[in-house]
């Protein structure tokens, strides 16, 4: 079969001809149809993440046929047994195990899922990871309500995105950032009330101003802008926090923090129950995933390229025929 292979840190990911695998012990093949990207595949490429195994097929996201069925693949590896942390031996699917950039995969059973009818297998490809960070963050962590004020920053991510979806398929009022106008434009067409470009100087006093402050925030820039949004809170808000794409917190108040009674939650990926939830929650609202851009396996330099830039709205698929 045809796969992608993770080789080293520093060195592109290569297209290899390698025999398919065999199903173990409570495993089912699944010939893939499209995987998606997510930015956890750029990271690995520059040895920025945890526990990197050379020789490994990446890839955390992926929808096809198993058995007969339509299936996808829910990328969480041994959460474990507490709904609230995953336990030691938890790891995400396509590193250190094998992915979904292949065209076959065997996977435990009990990690299919029966793809969402109106999703084709690009856009039901696009949900997995990104899908369940996004509810998680959302609805377990951050409790958002159908009328509540929310900023999501950095609406071209993938994450971002869906959590902009979700948000406005509960009747909130979603606002964004981006680094880029044009993104901006987009969600609003989506439905979003309104956005700042984080790359002004006042971004976050425009935003301030249109929205009246925030009750809900959703971050994975952090860095020196984190404070920025700390200060658009209204008292009592709920602020997650899923990644760290700008690097440490810097110079934020703790005076702000306690004063206005904040709640900061971090958030990784989501449990098993929520990533059923989810799927549910998908097929319930007809959501249909932003597609960025489609490439073959063999175009794979080309998807991790436009990741790493950051010019995407929405997911990069890969295409497995
Ligand atoms: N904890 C978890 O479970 C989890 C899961 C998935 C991802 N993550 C992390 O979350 C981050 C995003 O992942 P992804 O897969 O969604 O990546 P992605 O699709 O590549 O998105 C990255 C986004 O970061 C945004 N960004 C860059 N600089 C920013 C800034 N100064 N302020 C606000 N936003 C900024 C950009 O938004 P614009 O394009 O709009 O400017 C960009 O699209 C990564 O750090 C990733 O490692 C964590």
């Amino acid at each position: 079969m045809k796969a992608l292979v993770f080789k080293a840190p520093h060195q592109p990911i290569e297209l290899e001809e390698l025999p398919a695998p065999q199903e173990g012990e409570n495993e089912v093949l699944v010939r893939i149809h499209a995987a998606a990207l997510n930015h956890r595949d750029v990271w690995m490429t520059k040895g920025l993440y945890p526990g990197l195994k050379e020789g490994v097929i990446p890839g955390s996201d992926g929808a096809g046929i198993s058995e007969g069925k339509a299936v996808i693949l829910n990328p969480n590896v041994n959460w474990g047994t507490d709904p609230g942390y995953f336990g030691r031996n938890y790891t995400i699917l396509g590193m250190p195990t094998n992915g979904t950039f292949a065209e076959y995969l065997s996977i435990q059973r009990d990690r299919l899922v029966e793809k969402p009818a109106h999703l084709s297998y690009e856009a039901a490809a696009a949900l997995p990871l990104a899908g369940l960070t996004a509810y998680r963050v959302l609805f377990s962590k951050c409790r958002l309500r159908a009328g509540e004020k929310v900023l999501i920053s950095g609406v071209g991510g993938g994450v971002a995105l869906f959590a902009c979806q979700f948000a406005l398929a509960i009747g909130a009022e979603v606002y964004v950032t981006s680094g880029a106008d044009w993104k901006i434009e987009k969600a609003i067409e989506m439905g979003a009330k309104g956005g700042a470009n984080y790359r002004h100087d006042d971004w976050h006093k425009i935003l301030h101003k249109a929205s009246g402050g925030f009750q809900v925030i959703i971050d994975s820039a952090a860095g020196d802008g984190f404070g920025q949004l700390l200060s658009m809170c209204q008292p009592g808000a709920r602020i997650g926090l899923y990644g760290g794409t700008r690097g440490n917190i810097n110079k934020v108040s703790p005076h702000l923090i306690f004063w206005r009674q904040l709640e900061i939650y971090g958030s990784t990926m989501g449990n098993d129950q929520e990533f059923q939830e989810m799927v549910h929650f998908v097929s319930e609202h007809k959501i249909e995933p932003v597609i960025d851009s489609v490439f073959s396996l063999e175009e794979a330099a080309l998807a991790y390229e436009k990741m790493n830039s950051g010019a995407q709205f929405g997911k990069i698929i890969l295409k497995i025929d």
